[in-house]
């Protein structure tokens, strides 16, 4: 099978998944990893499962993915799955599915199957933690905890869960 595994990664959490995908993909597939803007939505079309990856912005995916999604070409018998990173430690399933609306949205009006969604915590870049602190109003006390819940993710248990996710999804 053809795979691809696009992504957007501004500091580098979602490449991670990004490349554990990859890695998986890649024992058993023709697999190319690409960044988003590096391929263009005829390329996308030409490939059998494509994994695509965002982090999570205001509590919605990326806009460079959300704008690939939008422009996405119709494509019977291909499979898409996305993977989200965010640094809040989990989200209920009810907004995961939300967030990862657009990707379903993008499957339905195209003759796609949606394979579902992997999702983990990734650390929020250290250039954005005083204003992140404030906008969520939280005490020194609070954010301390919240970074040192975040510190080091996404993880080797990350990778290994985002692996076990695409192996189900290759089938
Ligand atoms: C502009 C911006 C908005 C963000 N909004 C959220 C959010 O709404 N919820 C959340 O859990 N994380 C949010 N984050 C944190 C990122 O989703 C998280 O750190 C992610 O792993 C970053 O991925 P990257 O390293 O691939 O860019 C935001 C980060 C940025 C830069």
């Amino acid at each position: 099978m053809k795979v691809l595994v696009t992504y957007f990664s501004q500091s580098g959490n979602t490449e991670k998944i990004a490349r554990a995908i990859y890695g998986e993909a890649a024992q058993n597939n023709d697999a190319d990893l690409k960044k988003l803007a590096d391929i263009t939505p005829e390329e996308v079309a030409g490939y059998d499962v494509v994994f695509i990856g965002s982090p999570l912005h205001s509590g919605s995916l990326a806009a460079p993915i959300k704008e690939c999604l939008g422009v996405i070409q119709p494509s019977s018998g291909q499979k898409l799955a996305g993977f989200i990173t965010h640094m809040a430690p989990a989200y209920p399933d009810q907004d995961m599915e939300a967030f990862a609306e657009p990707i379903k949205a993008a499957c339905q009006e195209n003759g796609i199957e949606y394979a579902g969604c992997f999702d983990c915590q990734g650390f929020l870049a250290e250039s954005m933690h005083a204003a992140v602190q404030k906008k969520l109003n939280m005490s020194d006390e609070q954010w301390a905890e919240m970074v040192k819940q975040m510190t080091g993710r996404p993880n080797e248990e990350d990778m290994a869960n985002a692996k076990a996710c695409a192996k189900e999804v290759l089938g």
